[in-house]
């Protein structure tokens, strides 16, 4: 025997026991997003590697290691997207959107790849649905992607939801307070990890987001970057929770939340829950007020969040199953089957999911896989019934059956 196949770690076949309910989640999605007026966005699973370096960040966990970068065969340095938002960025700034109109709102759905340590809730490649709003520096615009991102959630009955919230202020008044987190790490620099040392002078607000636990419990006591706001990005962020109480949204104000990329300015935020295990983000956002300037668009402030797909599925612990057939053709015979297709073709106009025979199976084991697919009704044709010009119809669920005229059957359906 040859050896198989299998997948890539971390990769994941969606198999049709569980791709109905990832289809109506999608459409869950569009149609949320579409309410609040956001227009979809879809770009290419690839761009130049450069587009990503300028906008995480080169001391980001996704830039450093987790990127799947390569060079074509023409040279060029190209990157699977770890994330959309550069993207969506990219084309905002090509497409000139900002000259056609002030105010943005986009929204997507697609694929991710980061080369992470596999685990549940964690893939190499994943889904990820967000959006993104251009054009307003306002708190509303804020509270508005925030409600979004919640009442999502919300809506499909996720339990246990805890939004977090901070500022990071904006680039001045972070100046300060990296000063501070440069003076207060240096006192453990020799106990800090190779990786927070080299953050420690180039990014220190990135040891903020330590996973290893003595540095967990040093980040405890360090300065909160909330104490180095400047007075707009207080009043900003006060206006945002302000925002969020009054739309009945509860927060918990983290002054330690700093989020993985360094795009970020003054808000962001993290919805999480506590079914999913140790990967218990289910969504991540904030403000980007200088990325489209950064990346060579005009000053544009901008705000967004994403989240993983997979995540969602597994908190929702749904299974909605696949849709069942309307009706079974059972057919016996040559000149049966090709009536069959026929009859099939033509039900389905009317928007009925119906099943035809291809793999010569008797009677018996047709009416057997009917059952097996639970389809609520069965055509009986056998190469009699065509003499007759009559067929059989079985009800499935209350087990009638009666001959029906060929003439008649589509308009009895
Ligand atoms: P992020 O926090 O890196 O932010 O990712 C957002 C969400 O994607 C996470 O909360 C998680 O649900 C999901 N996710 C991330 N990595 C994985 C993985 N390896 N496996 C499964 N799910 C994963 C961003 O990507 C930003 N672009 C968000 C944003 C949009 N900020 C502003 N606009």
């Amino acid at each position: 025997m040859k050896e198989t196949i299998q997948n890539i770690k971390g990769t994941k076949d969606i198999l049709p026991k569980e791709s109905y309910l990832w289809l109506y989640i999608e459409n869950y999605i569009h149609n949320h997003f579409s309410k609040f007026g956001y227009q979809e966005i879809r770009t290419p699973s690839f761009e130049k590697t450069d587009l990503f370096l300028r906008s995480i960040g080169q001391e980001t966990d996704i830039v450093s290691k987790e990127m799947y970068s390569w060079i074509d065969q023409g040279n060029n340095k190209l990157t699977l997207r770890p994330e959309l938002t550069a993207s969506v960025v990219r084309s905002y700034i090509q497409h000139q959107m900002g000259k056609q109109n002030k105010l943005h709102k986009l929204y997507y759905l697609g694929s991710s790849y980061r080369r992470e340590r596999p685990q549940k809730g964690r893939f190499r490649q994943f889904k990820q649905f967000g959006l993104e709003a251009f054009g307003s520096s306002l708190p509303e615009q804020d509270a508005e992607i925030i409600y979004m991102a919640y009442s999502l959630y919300k809506s499909l009955q996720i339990k246990n939801l805890r939004l977090k919230i901070n500022s990071i202020g904006n680039r001045n008044s972070r100046k300060q307070y990296k000063i501070e987190l440069q003076k207060y790490f240096t006192k453990f620099k020799n106990e800090l990890t190779e990786a927070s040392q080299k953050r420690l002078k180039i990014n220190p607000l990135r040891i903020l987001d330590t996973k290893v636990d003595f540095e967990v419990e040093l980040v405890k006591n360090a300065p909160k970057i909330i104490d180095y706001l400047d007075l707009d990005d207080q009043k900003h962020l006060e206006s945002v929770l302000y925002f969020l109480k009054d739309m009945n949204v509860p927060y918990i104000l983290d002054p330690y939340l700093v989020r993985g990329l360094d795009y970020y300015s003054r808000t962001v935020f993290e919805i999480q829950t506590n079914t999913l295990g140790a990967q218990s983000a289910l969504c991540g956002g904030g403000r980007y007020d200088y990325l489209v300037k950064d990346l060579g668009g005009q000053d544009t402030p901008a705000i967004g969040f994403a989240a993983g797909l997979e995540r969602l599925i597994m908190a929702l612990d749904m299974d909605i199953g696949n849709k069942n057939p309307d009706i079974y053709i059972v057919s016996i015979g040559d000149s049966a089957l090709s009536y069959s297709f026929n009859l099939a073709n033509s039900l389905r106009e009317k928007d009925l999911i119906v099943l035809t025979e291809t793999i010569g199976r008797s009677l018996k084991s047709q009416m057997k896989d009917a059952n097996r697919l639970n389809a609520s009704h069965v055509i009986i044709i056998g190469d009699d019934e065509i003499k007759s010009q009559m067929a059989s119809v079985k009800n499935m669920t209350t087990g009638h059956q009666e001959d029906v005229s060929l003439s008649k059957i589509i308009d009895y359906f």
